[in-house]
């Protein structure tokens, strides 16, 4: 059995796309779900079991917790999470904690990085800063985590066209789709390297 931590700050598409993939799946167990932001939609989506009657335990944290003490490091330890998936989760993660997992963190970002990535480069942002800049594609990367803000190993990228009549959110819900359609996909392949 392998087991995932899903750590997401807001709405939960992508998380709620994963935690569906793997429902079926006796040998991936979703193991629980880890946010700093009690009014996320992604907390919302959990207690209502990810539209599939799915019953995840839901963790709830704040900075101090997170960063001043190892009690997260030591959850996932005692729970052996095989992989620690980020799904728009918007907090740095202590180096602690990518020390204790080593290659077993892994994020989401909506563009095609090295562009558009780095501090303060998150949702709208990153589709505004890419029409602003004529970009003509622009498209998800998925990537190792390490101390830095976007800067792991890549690990998958798939791109969609950026047309001149794009607004941020046309480019918003083109990269959504690629999102939904690769996150829990590659988050199996990683899981089973
Ligand atoms: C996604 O765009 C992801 O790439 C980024 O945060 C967003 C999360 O969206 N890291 P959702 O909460 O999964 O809907």
């Amino acid at each position: 059995m392998k087991r995932i931590a899903l750590f997401a700050s807001g709405s939960g598409s992508n998380a709620e796309k994963i935690a569906a993939y793997f429902a079926d799946n006796t040998s991936v167990d979703i193991s629980l779900i880890a946010s700093n932001n009690p009014k996320a939609g992604v907390i919302d989506r959990a207690r209502r079991g990810f539209g599939r009657r799915l019953h995840i335990p839901v963790l709830l944290f704040d900075r101090a917790t997170f960063y001043d003490t190892d009690r997260i490091t030591q959850l996932l330890q005692n729970q052996h999470i095989d992989l620690i998936v980020l799904a728009g989760f918007m907090w740095l993660m202590p180096s602690k904690l990518v020390q204790a997992f080593p290659n077993k963190i892994i994020n989401i970002h909506p563009a095609l990085l090295p562009k558009f990535g780095g501090k303060g480069m998150y949702g709208h942002f990153v589709h505004e800063a890419v029409v602003a800049a004529n970009e003509t594609e622009s498209g998800i990367t998925i990537h190792y985590v390490n101390e830095h803000y976007d800067e792991g190993q890549i690990i998958f990228q798939a791109s969609c066209p950026v047309l001149p009549t794009d607004t941020p959110e046309d480019v918003a819900q083109k990269v959504q789709v690629l999102e939904h359609l690769h996150y829990p996909k590659v988050v199996e392949d990683v899981l089973m390297r």
